[in-house]
Protein backbone atom coordinates (compact mmCIF):
# COMPACT_ATOMS: atom_id res chain seq x y z
CA UNK A 1 0.00 0.00 0.00
CA UNK A 2 1.35 3.58 -0.65
CA UNK A 3 2.06 5.57 2.12
CA UNK A 4 -0.95 8.06 2.56
CA UNK A 5 1.35 11.02 3.75
CA UNK A 6 2.87 10.78 -0.13
CA UNK A 7 -0.28 11.71 -1.77
CA UNK A 8 -3.03 13.90 -1.83
CA UNK A 9 -6.06 11.51 -1.04
CA UNK A 10 -9.89 12.15 -1.57
CA UNK A 11 -11.71 10.08 0.92
CA UNK A 12 -15.47 9.06 0.10
CA UNK A 13 -17.32 8.40 3.44
CA UNK A 14 -20.19 5.86 3.60
CA UNK A 15 -20.99 2.11 3.56
CA UNK A 16 -19.26 -0.20 1.52
CA UNK A 17 -19.22 -3.27 -0.41
CA UNK A 18 -16.72 -5.23 -2.35
CA UNK A 19 -16.19 -9.01 -3.09
CA UNK A 20 -12.78 -11.33 -2.35
CA UNK A 21 -14.70 -14.01 -4.05
CA UNK A 22 -18.06 -15.72 -5.71
CA UNK A 23 -20.57 -16.09 -2.73
CA UNK A 24 -21.97 -18.90 -4.38
CA UNK A 25 -25.15 -20.68 -3.76
CA UNK A 26 -24.53 -20.23 -0.06
CA UNK A 27 -23.27 -17.02 0.34
CA UNK A 28 -20.19 -17.74 1.12
CA UNK A 29 -19.27 -16.27 4.51
CA UNK A 30 -15.12 -14.41 3.63
CA UNK A 31 -16.43 -13.74 -0.01
CA UNK A 32 -16.98 -10.16 0.71
CA UNK A 33 -16.76 -7.00 2.91
CA UNK A 34 -18.78 -4.88 4.01
CA UNK A 35 -17.99 -1.88 6.16
CA UNK A 36 -20.80 0.04 6.89
CA UNK A 37 -19.43 3.04 7.86
CA UNK A 38 -16.26 2.92 5.56
CA UNK A 39 -14.02 5.50 3.91
CA UNK A 40 -12.88 5.10 0.62
CA UNK A 41 -9.44 6.60 -0.19
CA UNK A 42 -8.36 7.49 -3.60
CA UNK A 43 -5.07 8.90 -5.13
CA UNK A 44 -4.40 9.97 -8.60
CA UNK A 45 -6.94 7.59 -9.79
CA UNK A 46 -6.35 4.93 -7.69
CA UNK A 47 -7.50 3.04 -4.40
CA UNK A 48 -5.32 3.66 -1.64
CA UNK A 49 -7.02 1.52 0.54
CA UNK A 50 -10.66 0.76 1.87
CA UNK A 51 -11.98 0.15 5.25
CA UNK A 52 -13.93 1.04 8.53
CA UNK A 53 -14.24 4.28 8.80
CA UNK A 54 -12.97 4.47 12.35
CA UNK A 55 -9.33 3.20 11.29
CA UNK A 56 -8.57 5.14 8.70
CA UNK A 57 -9.64 8.28 9.36
CA UNK A 58 -7.04 8.78 11.38
CA UNK A 59 -4.29 7.81 8.74
CA UNK A 60 -5.42 10.73 6.32
CA UNK A 61 -2.93 13.58 5.94
CA UNK A 62 -3.81 17.32 6.79
CA UNK A 63 -5.65 19.06 4.08
CA UNK A 64 -7.37 15.91 2.45
CA UNK A 65 -10.54 16.11 1.47
CA UNK A 66 -13.62 13.88 2.66
CA UNK A 67 -16.45 13.25 0.85
CA UNK A 68 -19.58 12.84 3.22
CA UNK A 69 -22.23 10.23 0.84
CA UNK A 70 -24.45 9.69 4.08
CA UNK A 71 -26.68 7.16 3.79
CA UNK A 72 -25.41 6.14 0.21
CA UNK A 73 -23.45 2.32 -0.46
CA UNK A 74 -20.50 2.77 -2.49
CA UNK A 75 -19.34 -0.46 -4.74
CA UNK A 76 -17.24 -1.02 -7.17
CA UNK A 77 -18.32 0.22 -10.93
CA UNK A 78 -20.64 -2.56 -12.34
CA UNK A 79 -18.92 -4.11 -15.67
CA UNK A 80 -21.86 -5.22 -18.84
CA UNK A 81 -19.85 -8.08 -20.29
CA UNK A 82 -22.10 -7.95 -23.69
CA UNK A 83 -23.63 -4.85 -25.19
CA UNK A 84 -24.12 -3.57 -28.54
CA UNK A 85 -23.54 0.32 -28.34
CA UNK A 86 -25.28 0.63 -32.20
CA UNK A 87 -28.50 -0.69 -31.15
CA UNK A 88 -29.51 2.14 -28.50
CA UNK A 89 -32.07 2.49 -31.37
CA UNK A 90 -33.09 -0.47 -31.73
CA UNK A 91 -34.36 -0.64 -27.76
CA UNK A 92 -37.85 -1.69 -27.53
CA UNK A 93 -38.49 -2.10 -31.84
CA UNK A 94 -40.54 -4.73 -32.11
CA UNK A 95 -40.88 -8.01 -30.56
CA UNK A 96 -40.29 -11.11 -33.02
CA UNK A 97 -37.62 -13.61 -32.36
CA UNK A 98 -34.39 -13.47 -32.64
CA UNK A 99 -33.62 -14.05 -36.28
CA UNK A 100 -36.55 -11.68 -37.71
CA UNK A 101 -35.81 -8.77 -34.92
CA UNK A 102 -32.36 -8.89 -36.26
CA UNK A 103 -33.38 -8.29 -40.44
CA UNK A 104 -36.32 -6.03 -39.67
CA UNK A 105 -34.91 -3.75 -36.74
CA UNK A 106 -31.45 -4.55 -35.83
CA UNK A 107 -29.42 -4.63 -39.35
CA UNK A 108 -31.46 -1.67 -40.68
CA UNK A 109 -29.74 0.97 -37.44
CA UNK A 110 -26.97 -0.71 -38.08
CA UNK A 111 -26.04 0.44 -41.56
CA UNK A 112 -26.34 4.23 -40.69
CA UNK A 113 -23.23 3.27 -38.74
CA UNK A 114 -21.13 3.80 -41.81
CA UNK A 115 -21.71 7.56 -41.42
CA UNK A 116 -18.83 8.26 -38.28
CA UNK A 117 -21.08 11.24 -37.48
CA UNK A 118 -23.78 9.30 -36.68
CA UNK A 119 -21.46 6.66 -34.87
CA UNK A 120 -19.83 9.49 -32.81
CA UNK A 121 -23.54 10.79 -31.73
CA UNK A 122 -24.58 7.65 -30.79
CA UNK A 123 -21.11 6.27 -29.03
CA UNK A 124 -21.37 9.38 -26.85
CA UNK A 125 -25.18 8.69 -25.71
CA UNK A 126 -24.39 5.18 -25.34
CA UNK A 127 -21.80 5.75 -23.14
CA UNK A 128 -23.76 8.40 -20.84
CA UNK A 129 -26.20 5.69 -20.62
CA UNK A 130 -23.58 3.25 -19.29
CA UNK A 131 -22.12 6.06 -16.74
CA UNK A 132 -25.87 6.71 -15.63
CA UNK A 133 -26.53 3.40 -14.76
CA UNK A 134 -23.06 3.04 -12.81
CA UNK A 135 -21.52 0.63 -15.67
CA UNK A 136 -17.81 1.57 -16.04
CA UNK A 137 -16.69 -1.08 -18.40
CA UNK A 138 -18.30 -2.46 -20.65
CA UNK A 139 -17.71 -5.03 -23.48
CA UNK A 140 -18.93 -4.08 -26.55
CA UNK A 141 -19.97 -4.50 -29.64
CA UNK A 142 -19.67 -1.84 -32.66
CA UNK A 143 -20.96 -2.65 -36.44
CA UNK A 144 -19.33 -4.20 -39.14
CA UNK A 145 -17.75 -0.41 -40.25
CA UNK A 146 -14.13 0.51 -39.05
CA UNK A 147 -15.21 4.07 -38.14
CA UNK A 148 -17.74 2.51 -35.45
CA UNK A 149 -14.82 1.33 -33.87
CA UNK A 150 -12.84 4.45 -34.27
CA UNK A 151 -15.87 6.68 -33.08
CA UNK A 152 -16.22 4.28 -30.05
CA UNK A 153 -12.78 4.02 -28.69
CA UNK A 154 -12.48 7.74 -29.32
CA UNK A 155 -15.42 8.79 -27.48
CA UNK A 156 -14.27 5.97 -24.29
CA UNK A 157 -10.67 7.41 -24.39
CA UNK A 158 -11.98 10.84 -24.00
CA UNK A 159 -13.49 10.00 -20.71
CA UNK A 160 -10.76 7.57 -19.57
CA UNK A 161 -12.72 4.72 -19.92
CA UNK A 162 -11.89 0.92 -19.29
CA UNK A 163 -13.61 -0.05 -22.56
CA UNK A 164 -13.90 -3.21 -25.07
CA UNK A 165 -14.94 -3.57 -28.38
CA UNK A 166 -14.66 -4.54 -31.75
CA UNK A 167 -15.50 -4.77 -35.30
CA UNK A 168 -18.42 -6.94 -35.92
CA UNK A 169 -16.88 -9.64 -39.07
CA UNK A 170 -19.68 -11.00 -41.44
CA UNK A 171 -19.53 -11.72 -44.60
CA UNK A 172 -22.88 -13.86 -45.71
CA UNK A 173 -25.84 -14.00 -44.62
CA UNK A 174 -26.52 -10.70 -44.13
CA UNK A 175 -27.80 -7.24 -46.23
CA UNK A 176 -25.10 -6.67 -48.88
CA UNK A 177 -24.42 -3.27 -47.01
CA UNK A 178 -23.26 -4.66 -44.26
CA UNK A 179 -20.86 -7.18 -45.62
CA UNK A 180 -16.89 -7.45 -45.07
CA UNK A 181 -15.42 -9.90 -46.22
CA UNK A 182 -12.82 -12.66 -45.14
CA UNK A 183 -9.84 -10.44 -46.51
CA UNK A 184 -11.15 -7.49 -45.52
CA UNK A 185 -12.10 -8.25 -42.12
CA UNK A 186 -9.17 -9.72 -41.09
CA UNK A 187 -7.40 -7.00 -42.40
CA UNK A 188 -9.32 -4.34 -40.99
CA UNK A 189 -9.34 -6.37 -37.64
CA UNK A 190 -5.69 -6.09 -37.84
CA UNK A 191 -5.02 -2.62 -38.30
CA UNK A 192 -8.00 -1.55 -35.54
CA UNK A 193 -5.74 -3.89 -32.92
CA UNK A 194 -2.81 -2.09 -33.88
CA UNK A 195 -4.60 1.41 -33.10
CA UNK A 196 -6.63 0.80 -30.18
CA UNK A 197 -5.31 -1.96 -27.89
CA UNK A 198 -3.85 -1.32 -25.22
CA UNK A 199 -4.28 2.03 -25.52
CA UNK A 200 -4.96 3.71 -22.30
CA UNK A 201 -7.67 1.67 -20.57
CA UNK A 202 -8.92 0.17 -24.01
CA UNK A 203 -8.64 -3.05 -25.46
CA UNK A 204 -9.73 -4.93 -28.76
CA UNK A 205 -12.34 -8.13 -29.12
CA UNK A 206 -12.28 -9.77 -32.46
CA UNK A 207 -15.67 -9.93 -33.08
CA UNK A 208 -17.64 -12.69 -35.36
CA UNK A 209 -20.37 -11.68 -35.08
CA UNK A 210 -22.31 -15.62 -34.84
CA UNK A 211 -21.52 -18.58 -36.89
CA UNK A 212 -24.29 -18.12 -39.55
CA UNK A 213 -23.16 -14.51 -40.68
CA UNK A 214 -19.11 -15.95 -40.47
CA UNK A 215 -17.73 -18.06 -44.00
CA UNK A 216 -15.52 -20.70 -42.54
CA UNK A 217 -12.41 -18.71 -44.29
CA UNK A 218 -14.08 -15.79 -42.22
CA UNK A 219 -13.70 -18.08 -38.83
CA UNK A 220 -10.70 -19.21 -40.05
CA UNK A 221 -9.13 -16.14 -40.24
CA UNK A 222 -10.56 -15.18 -36.70
CA UNK A 223 -8.83 -17.90 -35.44
CA UNK A 224 -5.78 -16.83 -36.86
CA UNK A 225 -5.91 -13.92 -35.02
CA UNK A 226 -7.29 -15.07 -31.76
CA UNK A 227 -3.67 -17.39 -31.59
CA UNK A 228 -1.68 -14.11 -32.73
CA UNK A 229 -2.87 -12.18 -30.00
CA UNK A 230 -3.68 -14.29 -27.14
CA UNK A 231 -4.32 -11.10 -25.17
CA UNK A 232 -7.08 -9.64 -27.55
CA UNK A 233 -10.62 -10.91 -26.41
CA UNK A 234 -12.97 -13.50 -28.61
CA UNK A 235 -16.94 -11.80 -28.30
CA UNK A 236 -19.71 -13.51 -30.29
CA UNK A 237 -22.68 -15.32 -29.91
CA UNK A 238 -23.64 -18.46 -29.63
CA UNK A 239 -26.98 -20.69 -28.87
CA UNK A 240 -29.71 -18.12 -28.25
CA UNK A 241 -32.95 -19.08 -30.28
CA UNK A 242 -33.53 -22.45 -31.58
CA UNK A 243 -33.81 -20.98 -35.15
CA UNK A 244 -30.59 -19.94 -35.20
CA UNK A 245 -29.33 -23.26 -33.95
CA UNK A 246 -31.38 -25.52 -36.62
CA UNK A 247 -29.45 -22.95 -39.31
CA UNK A 248 -25.99 -23.43 -37.72
CA UNK A 249 -26.23 -27.34 -38.13
CA UNK A 250 -27.08 -26.35 -41.79
CA UNK A 251 -24.54 -24.28 -42.35
CA UNK A 252 -21.75 -26.02 -40.30
CA UNK A 253 -22.78 -29.98 -40.98
CA UNK A 254 -19.44 -31.45 -39.81
CA UNK A 255 -19.68 -29.64 -36.59
CA UNK A 256 -20.47 -31.68 -33.19
CA UNK A 257 -22.77 -29.05 -31.94
CA UNK A 258 -22.60 -25.28 -32.45
CA UNK A 259 -20.06 -24.54 -29.82
CA UNK A 260 -17.98 -27.09 -32.14
CA UNK A 261 -18.19 -24.54 -34.80
CA UNK A 262 -16.14 -21.89 -32.69
CA UNK A 263 -14.10 -24.78 -31.07
CA UNK A 264 -13.06 -25.85 -34.64
CA UNK A 265 -11.72 -22.86 -35.34
CA UNK A 266 -9.42 -22.02 -31.93
CA UNK A 267 -12.08 -19.25 -30.82
CA UNK A 268 -12.40 -20.98 -27.49
CA UNK A 269 -9.86 -20.21 -24.87
CA UNK A 270 -9.63 -17.42 -21.97
CA UNK A 271 -10.85 -13.96 -22.88
CA UNK A 272 -13.51 -15.43 -25.17
CA UNK A 273 -17.04 -14.45 -24.27
CA UNK A 274 -19.93 -15.71 -25.92
CA UNK A 275 -23.54 -14.09 -25.12
CA UNK A 276 -26.30 -16.18 -24.29
CA UNK A 277 -25.07 -20.01 -23.89
CA UNK A 278 -28.97 -20.65 -23.45
CA UNK A 279 -29.06 -24.47 -25.72
CA UNK A 280 -25.72 -26.25 -25.00
CA UNK A 281 -25.21 -30.10 -23.76
CA UNK A 282 -23.15 -30.93 -21.32
CA UNK A 283 -19.93 -32.08 -23.63
CA UNK A 284 -20.59 -28.28 -24.27
CA UNK A 285 -20.67 -26.93 -20.88
CA UNK A 286 -17.67 -29.40 -20.20
CA UNK A 287 -15.33 -28.25 -23.28
CA UNK A 288 -16.36 -24.18 -22.18
CA UNK A 289 -15.16 -25.28 -18.50
CA UNK A 290 -11.96 -26.68 -20.15
CA UNK A 291 -10.75 -23.97 -22.31
CA UNK A 292 -11.91 -21.05 -19.62
CA UNK A 293 -14.29 -19.45 -22.65
CA UNK A 294 -17.17 -17.09 -20.64
CA UNK A 295 -20.67 -17.45 -20.89
CA UNK A 296 -23.23 -13.89 -20.42
CA UNK A 297 -26.21 -14.28 -18.74
CA UNK A 298 -28.28 -11.69 -20.77
CA UNK A 299 -31.76 -12.01 -19.10
CA UNK A 300 -33.42 -8.99 -20.38
CA UNK A 301 -33.01 -10.19 -23.89
CA UNK A 302 -33.60 -13.84 -23.88
CA UNK A 303 -37.50 -13.06 -22.11
CA UNK A 304 -37.49 -9.67 -24.78
CA UNK A 305 -36.76 -12.23 -27.74
CA UNK A 306 -38.17 -15.77 -26.06
CA UNK A 307 -35.01 -16.94 -26.55
CA UNK A 308 -34.97 -19.11 -23.31
CA UNK A 309 -33.93 -19.57 -19.48
CA UNK A 310 -29.99 -19.42 -18.80
CA UNK A 311 -29.31 -22.38 -16.94
CA UNK A 312 -27.16 -21.44 -14.02
CA UNK A 313 -26.91 -24.59 -11.74
CA UNK A 314 -26.20 -26.69 -15.24
CA UNK A 315 -23.34 -23.78 -15.48
CA UNK A 316 -22.34 -24.35 -11.92
CA UNK A 317 -22.05 -27.86 -12.05
CA UNK A 318 -19.86 -28.09 -15.42
CA UNK A 319 -17.14 -25.40 -13.58
CA UNK A 320 -18.15 -22.69 -16.51
CA UNK A 321 -17.04 -19.19 -16.33
CA UNK A 322 -20.05 -16.67 -16.65
CA UNK A 323 -20.99 -13.48 -16.20
CA UNK A 324 -24.50 -11.15 -16.32
CA UNK A 325 -24.89 -8.58 -19.40
CA UNK A 326 -27.73 -6.29 -20.62
CA UNK A 327 -27.10 -7.23 -24.37
CA UNK A 328 -28.83 -3.78 -25.41
CA UNK A 329 -30.77 -3.74 -27.82
CA UNK A 330 -32.04 -7.08 -27.57
CA UNK A 331 -32.13 -6.65 -23.59
CA UNK A 332 -34.36 -4.02 -22.87
CA UNK A 333 -32.70 -2.01 -20.02
CA UNK A 334 -29.13 -0.50 -19.84
CA UNK A 335 -28.98 -0.88 -15.97
CA UNK A 336 -27.53 -3.71 -14.71
CA UNK A 337 -29.43 -3.68 -11.70
CA UNK A 338 -33.11 -4.20 -13.61
CA UNK A 339 -31.11 -7.08 -15.39
CA UNK A 340 -29.97 -8.49 -12.32
CA UNK A 341 -33.75 -8.24 -11.26
CA UNK A 342 -34.68 -10.41 -14.37
CA UNK A 343 -31.57 -13.01 -13.89
CA UNK A 344 -32.74 -13.88 -10.42
CA UNK A 345 -36.19 -14.36 -11.92
CA UNK A 346 -34.96 -16.60 -14.64
CA UNK A 347 -33.42 -18.12 -11.90
CA UNK A 348 -36.87 -19.03 -10.45
CA UNK A 349 -38.39 -20.23 -13.09
CA UNK A 350 -35.67 -22.57 -13.65
CA UNK A 351 -36.30 -24.28 -10.37
CA UNK A 352 -32.94 -22.13 -8.95
CA UNK A 353 -32.29 -19.40 -6.77
CA UNK A 354 -29.70 -16.61 -7.42
CA UNK A 355 -28.50 -15.16 -3.97
CA UNK A 356 -28.49 -10.60 -4.12
CA UNK A 357 -25.22 -10.86 -2.83
CA UNK A 358 -23.89 -13.53 -5.81
CA UNK A 359 -25.92 -11.38 -8.06
CA UNK A 360 -23.90 -8.08 -7.15
CA UNK A 361 -20.81 -10.04 -7.13
CA UNK A 362 -21.82 -10.93 -10.53
CA UNK A 363 -21.98 -7.48 -11.57
CA UNK A 364 -18.34 -6.38 -9.79
CA UNK A 365 -15.81 -9.14 -9.48
CA UNK A 366 -17.16 -12.17 -11.05
CA UNK A 367 -16.96 -9.84 -14.33
CA UNK A 368 -14.25 -8.27 -13.58
CA UNK A 369 -12.93 -11.90 -13.03
CA UNK A 370 -14.50 -13.05 -16.83
CA UNK A 371 -13.14 -10.27 -18.62
CA UNK A 372 -9.45 -10.87 -17.04
CA UNK A 373 -8.90 -7.36 -15.65
CA UNK A 374 -9.92 -7.97 -11.77
CA UNK A 375 -6.29 -7.08 -11.07
CA UNK A 376 -7.27 -3.73 -12.22
CA UNK A 377 -10.35 -3.10 -11.74
CA UNK A 378 -13.55 -4.35 -10.26
CA UNK A 379 -12.44 -4.71 -7.04
CA UNK A 380 -11.95 -1.38 -4.95
CA UNK A 381 -8.51 -2.95 -3.95
CA UNK A 382 -5.31 -1.31 -3.15
CA UNK A 383 -3.81 -0.14 -6.13
CA UNK A 384 -6.49 -0.86 -8.38
CA UNK A 385 -8.59 1.62 -10.48
CA UNK A 386 -10.91 3.77 -8.58
CA UNK A 387 -14.43 3.31 -10.50
CA UNK A 388 -17.10 3.41 -8.31
CA UNK A 389 -20.64 3.41 -8.02
CA UNK A 390 -22.56 5.58 -4.82
CA UNK A 391 -26.23 4.33 -4.41
CA UNK A 392 -28.56 6.78 -3.34
CA UNK A 393 -30.90 4.43 -0.95
CA UNK A 394 -33.14 7.37 -0.42
CA UNK A 395 -33.70 7.96 -4.70
CA UNK A 396 -37.17 7.27 -4.24
CA UNK A 397 -39.69 6.99 -1.27
CA UNK A 398 -40.41 3.60 -1.60
CA UNK A 399 -37.03 2.60 -2.32
CA UNK A 400 -36.03 4.64 1.26
CA UNK A 401 -39.05 3.20 2.71
CA UNK A 402 -38.00 -0.49 1.97
CA UNK A 403 -34.02 -0.24 2.69
CA UNK A 404 -34.73 1.34 5.82
CA UNK A 405 -36.50 -1.66 7.16
CA UNK A 406 -33.43 -4.16 6.05
CA UNK A 407 -31.69 -5.42 9.13
CA UNK A 408 -29.18 -7.66 6.95
CA UNK A 409 -26.80 -6.86 4.12
CA UNK A 410 -28.63 -9.23 1.69
CA UNK A 411 -32.15 -8.03 2.48
CA UNK A 412 -30.96 -4.81 1.44
CA UNK A 413 -29.66 -5.80 -1.77
CA UNK A 414 -32.24 -7.59 -2.49
CA UNK A 415 -34.63 -4.73 -1.99
CA UNK A 416 -32.34 -3.04 -4.62
CA UNK A 417 -32.16 -5.49 -6.74
CA UNK A 418 -36.51 -5.10 -6.79
CA UNK A 419 -36.92 -1.66 -6.67
CA UNK A 420 -33.87 0.18 -7.68
CA UNK A 421 -33.05 1.64 -11.28
CA UNK A 422 -31.00 4.66 -12.89
CA UNK A 423 -32.45 6.79 -10.32
CA UNK A 424 -30.46 4.80 -7.31
CA UNK A 425 -27.09 5.78 -9.37
CA UNK A 426 -26.18 8.93 -7.34
CA UNK A 427 -22.53 9.61 -8.44
CA UNK A 428 -20.29 7.13 -10.94
CA UNK A 429 -17.14 7.67 -10.56
CA UNK A 430 -14.46 6.99 -13.46
CA UNK A 431 -10.75 6.98 -11.94
CA UNK A 432 -11.82 8.68 -8.65
CA UNK A 433 -13.23 11.52 -10.66
CA UNK A 434 -17.12 12.35 -10.54
CA UNK A 435 -19.40 11.47 -14.00
CA UNK A 436 -22.45 13.85 -12.99
CA UNK A 437 -25.33 12.07 -13.60
CA UNK A 438 -28.18 13.46 -15.91
CA UNK A 439 -30.28 12.73 -13.30
CA UNK A 440 -29.06 13.33 -9.94
CA UNK A 441 -31.55 12.87 -6.47
CA UNK A 442 -30.42 15.54 -3.61
CA UNK A 443 -29.01 13.54 -0.94
CA UNK A 444 -31.24 12.66 1.76
CA UNK A 445 -28.82 12.20 5.11
CA UNK A 446 -29.68 10.24 7.82
CA UNK A 447 -27.90 10.33 11.25
CA UNK A 448 -27.60 6.36 11.88
CA UNK A 449 -26.16 3.70 10.03
CA UNK A 450 -27.42 -0.02 10.69
N1 LIG B 1 -27.02 -12.92 -32.62
C1 LIG B 1 -26.38 -12.36 -33.67
N2 LIG B 1 -26.45 -11.02 -33.61
C2 LIG B 1 -27.14 -10.71 -32.50
C3 LIG B 1 -27.52 -9.49 -31.90
O1 LIG B 1 -27.23 -8.39 -32.38
N3 LIG B 1 -28.23 -9.57 -30.75
C4 LIG B 1 -28.55 -10.77 -30.19
N4 LIG B 1 -29.27 -10.78 -29.07
N5 LIG B 1 -28.22 -11.92 -30.74
C5 LIG B 1 -27.51 -11.90 -31.89
ZN1 LIG C 1 -25.81 -9.54 -28.36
Amino acid sequence: MAHLTDLPVTGHRGAILRFLDDPGSQDAPGSYQYFEDGLLLVAQGKVVDCGPYTSLASQLPTGSTVTDHGHALLLPGFIDTHVHYPQLDVMGAGGRELLDWLNDHTFPQEARFSDAQHAAVIAELFLDQLLTNGTTTALVFCTVHPQSVDAFFTAAQQRSLRMIAGKVLMDRNCPEYLCDTAETGQRDTEQLIARWHGSDRLAYAITPRFAPTSSPAQLQGAGELAALYPDVYVHSHLAENQAEIDWVKQLYPQARSYLDVYDSYGLLRPRSLYAHCLHLDERDRQRMAQTGAVAAFCPTSNLYLGSGLFDIAATDKAGQRFAIATDVGGGTSFSLIRTLDEACKVAKLTGQYLSPLRAFYLITLGAAKCLDISSTTGTLAAGSEADFVVLDLDATPLLSRRTSQCQRLSDLLGVLITLADERVIAKTYIQGQAFQSRHPTEPHWKSHRT
